[in-house]
């Protein structure tokens, strides 16, 4: 029956590992049918707070759930159900056969994580069905009701009526009650390297530009996230993926908001081949009151099994450079010969750079036989790649050694890249990990690039495949057998498979930095402000941050869409258990801001979202012992954030704030950072002041662990300005381009953002974002023409709150001689051409009886163009000449001084 997959065989290679089991099938405890009294056809489950409730009914035999949060419903009843090869659907003619209700509350502890502790507290309600025909199979649904959403499963039990079986369709209906806002990628069945489209449900479609494994339907992968008009936040995902086709969720018969669940199929169509008793993934639905919330949700982990692996003691998460970031932007190649980055030399370059700077772990790609030919050669058959034979340049005995000779020494991680030839890896797997274990390899990276799908045999699977799902399982359990942790590139989603499997570090599953180099658009800023909220709700990303050179214009015409700060600000955001230092040695000069990256973890202790807004910014918190990091980031506007000290205990604390610095620009100065160090206690609020694509940093220590004498520094004082001197014009002629100018200080700590404001008698007229320096001073002009003589009063102050300094002036009206000027014949053509040049002429006569001098102003549409000085003799007349072009079609007003407007069309 297992015709394309010879799953028996499989399955023992998957299981022939010496540590604690994984239950059979996931099934953990749930294999026999539940019969009891309890058979009404409506049962229901609340969250330990009340606040998520779970309704399940029969409607005519069809079973159906509904989730509500805070009395309002989220997900209207929907469908539950299977449609199998060769047999009935089950999801219609049932009947409850009995429930089983229990409640668990417990604490443990995961090997590595966002948190040292993690409570597992939920209301559990496991419900037996059974058709009412024969031949009367049975099936459980598992729900799982927590304070921070929904786990529900299906359990197909041990049963006479059914042994092996091919599930065709899952039919889980996601009903949602109202057209969220949400962010989405689209349901490729391979490739989870998209950047997240923001729109309501009813306007998910297929993408003008995914990729061919992206179905033509109106479909998503998961985690989806999406926000309520009350601002209640979702995300639909699921936990525990093993021995099943991944899930993602397409919509049904054209409803705006109605979706259900697809599963990535076998080359044979068919999408799960499995014996009962069998479970399926949890099907998860993560809810909190803010977005920040599904972010500090364990919903995912906890719905998996506990660890697999007895000893983990050689489980160390941690930070590791790469030859890598120079094979990508070119400086140095994959593919043998005289620019490969492989090479014995360059490694040892590497390893004495992450040597003194204690980073302990680096990647070398390229390093072995099979990358002849580049990407279009090996990620197609015939399978090249070999995993324990090096190139000719690469020694790696010698390496490794050198590595461990140096203090603090450096291990590397290799590079499994398979093109997408999964048997030439399965076929190798053994022996390879045998040498790495003889090596002392502490990580894999392993990489299952290719576009079609992955290649078994001579037949092509999906990465979200049943097979697949299984294969990434079997390297993990292996990998953990020979003590290696793994971070896996074009995996499949995370699921929440660490908590079961601590080995599994990262994986890549994600638009990751190396798309600033693919497509110039990049990764642009919202991208890293989304994926908290989505991708990595799932699990550890490998986003590879650590860029300082942002622009690298010697490798070609990609860059960054980060400031350097942000870049900073990406380790506490962005959670991998191997987080990669990514940029070149040579471009780490700024030692004191490496220092950061070198101090910065890679597990935590205790993770708080202390800002969160969807594509707009996010602050992340995060503790290792006693020691907090803090990342702040902001899409394309420019903002400044508050972070209360709340999390906090007490203080004083020394932190060392990297921010966007006074004159840090996305386009023009990405890389001015700004670093102060002062005192702060829990009762203090940061302020976080970025520039559009910016950042901030912040390291924050007990002043008893700090380096820094806390004798020299001083307490946080925020970057409220204080302002003085301001200067205005007097006796200026009205209309005359003038300036009125502030003195703004910035006492506080860190880099201020304040947008000021020029006010004219009491309005606003115009307003500028003043990015001044901790503990410095700088004046700020605003431009101006006053159109009307008289007395005035000009101040300045923060915008919308009115001026805080102002003086009166006043304008004197156009001088006399202006009177004796006279325009005439203003010749304005009806129609221009776009970026041509026109021609305006306007004849000028000096009425007055003495010499004169005017300034002539032209304008379009109200914009001063051009001023010019004429001098003319009593009496005399001349005709002036002036061009301008325009750079867009439309219709302008063109005026010069007192004569009337004209129109001119734009072509
Ligand atoms: C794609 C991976 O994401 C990247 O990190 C790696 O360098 C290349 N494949 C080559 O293996
Ligand atoms: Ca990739």
């Amino acid at each position: 029956m297992f015709d394309s997959i010879n799953r028996r065989d499989f399955i023992a290679v998957a299981g022939g590992v010496a540590m604690g089991s994984a239950s059979v099938g996931g099934v953990a405890g749930q294999e026999t049918p539940i019969t009891n009294d309890n058979t009404g056809s409506e049962q229901n489950a609340s969250s330990p707070d009340g606040a998520v409730e779970v309704e399940f009914g029969l409607r005519d035999g069809t079973p159906e759930y509904s989730i509500s949060f805070d009395g309002d419903t989220l997900i209207e009843p929907s469908p539950l159900g299977f449609e199998f090869a060769d047999t009935d659907a089950l999801d219609s003619e049932l009947t409850v056969t009995g429930c089983t209700t229990e409640s668990v509350d417990e604490t443990w502890e995961p090997v590595w994580g966002t948190t040292d502790e993690i409570r597992n507290h939920y209301n559990e309600l496991a419900i037996g069905l059974e058709e009412t025909n024969d031949p009367n199979r049975v099936l459980t649904v598992v729900f799982r009701v927590f304070d921070d959403g929904v786990g529900f499963r299906y359990v197909l039990p041990e049963q006479d009526a059914m042994d092996a079986f091919v599930i065709t369709s899952e039919n889980t209906g996601f009903r949602f009650a109202e057209d969220y806002t949400t962010w989405w990628i689209p349901d490729d069945y391979d490739s989870y390297e998209y950047l997240y489209e923001e729109t309501p449900l009813s306007e998910i479609a297929p993408l003008d530009d995914q990729r061919e494994n992206a179905t033509d339907a109106d479909g998503v992968n998961t985690p989806v996230t999406m926000r309520t008009a009350d601002d209640v936040h979702l995300s639909v995902h699921e936990a525990a993926l093993t021995d099943y086709a991944g899930m993602t969720l397409t919509r049904v018969d054209d409803g705006p908001t109605e979706f259900q669940s697809t599963l990535v199929p076998l080359p044979d169509g068919s999408k799960v081949k499995a014996e009962t008793p069998h479970a399926t993934p949890w099907r998860t639905v993560q809810i909190g009151r803010e977005a920040g919330d599904l972010i500090e949700s364990n919903l995912i982990v906890n719905l998996n099994e506990p660890a697999a692996i007895e000893d983990t003691d050689w489980i160390s998460p941690g930070k590791y450079m790469g030859i890598w970031w120079e094979i990508h932007i070119g400086k140095s190649t994959w593919v043998p010969g005289p620019d490969v980055g492989a090479t014995t030399e360059n490694t040892k370059r590497y390893i004495d750079f992450a040597s003194s700077h204690g980073i302990p772990m680096l990647l070398v790609e390229g390093w072995n036989v099979g990358w002849e030919g580049g990407f279009e050669a090996w990620s197609n058959p015939p399978d090249t790649f070999d995993f324990t034979q090096s190139i000719d340049q690469y020694d790696l005995e010698e390496v490794v050694e050198y590595g461990n000779q140096q203090d603090p020494p450096v291990d590397i991680v290799m590079h499994n890249e398979t093109g997408g030839g999964v048997s030439n890896y399965e076929e190798q797997l053994d022996e390879a990990y045998d040498l790495y274990e003889r090596l002392d390899i502490p990580a894999i990276k392993s990489g299952y690039v290719s576009e079609e799908g992955l290649r078994v045999d001579s037949e092509i699977y999906h990465h979200h495949s049943q097979r697949m799902v299984n294969h990434y399982e079997m390297a993990t359990r292996k990998a953990a057998e020979h003590e290696i942790m793994l971070n896996v590139h074009e995996p499949i989603k995370p699921t929440g498979e660490r908590r079961t499997y601590p080995n599994l570090m990262t994986r890549e599953g994600v638009s990751g930095l190396e798309y600033e180099n693919f497509r110039e658009e990049g990764n642009p800023p919202a991208h890293t402000v989304t994926i908290p909220f989505t991708r990595m709700l799932g699990g550890p990303l490998d986003y590879t941050p650590g860029i300082f050179d942002v622009l690298y214009p010697e490798y070609g015409e990609t860059r960054i869409h980060d400031t350097v700060a942000r870049q900073l600000a990406l380790y506490p955001m962005l959670f991998s258990g191997l987080q990669m230092v990514a940029d070149l040695p040579e471009k780490y000069d700024d030692l004191d801001l490496f220092e950061y990256i070198e101090r910065v973890p890679a597990s935590w202790d205790e993770t708080v979202v202390v800002n969160g807004s969807i594509g707009e910014y996010a602050t992340i918190a995060r503790r290792s012992d006693e020691e907090w990091y803090v990342g702040s980031g902001t899409g394309e506007t420019p903002r400044t954030l508050e972070i209360p000290l709340e999390f906090l205990d007490g203080g004083p604390y020394v932190v060392a704030a990297h921010t966007d610095g006074a004159e840090a620009d996305l386009e023009t100065n990405p890389m001015d950072v700004e670093s102060t160090t002062f005192l702060a206690r829990s009762d203090e609020t940061i302020h976080a002041s970025m520039v559009s694509g910016g950042g901030q940093a912040l390291r924050i220590t007990p002043v008893s662990e700090a380096d820094a004498n806390p004798g020299e520094l001083s307490e946080y004082r925020p970057p409220e300005y204080e302002y003085d001197t301001l200067l205005v014009p007097y006796g200026v002629a009205a209309g005359d381009p003038t300036v009125v100018s502030v003195e703004v200080t910035n006492p506080g700590s860190v880099v201020g953002g304040e947008t000021l404001a020029l006010y004219v008698d009491g309005e606003q007229v115009d307003s500028t974002v003043a990015r001044v320096p901790a503990e410095s001073e700088r004046q700020i002009d605003f431009p101006l023409r006053l159109l009307e003589g008289g007395d005035h009063e000009l101040g300045v102050g923060p915008a919308g709150e009115g001026p805080v300094l102002s003086k009166p002036t006043t304008v004197e009206p156009p001088s006399d001689e202006f009177e004796r000027f006279e325009y005439r014949e203003f010749t304005v053509p009806d129609q221009a051409t776009v970026d041509e040049e026109v021609e305006f002429t306007v004849d000028v006569e000096n009425t007055g009886d003495e010499l004169s001098i005017q300034v002539l102003k032209l304008t379009v549409d109200d914009a001063l163009v051009e001023a010019r000085q004429v001098s003319l003799d009593a009496g005399a007349s001349e005709t002036f000449t002036f061009t301008h072009a325009f750079d867009r079609p439309g219709t302008y007003e063109v005026a010069l001084e007192d004569l009337d407007a004209r129109e001119i069309e734009a072509e």
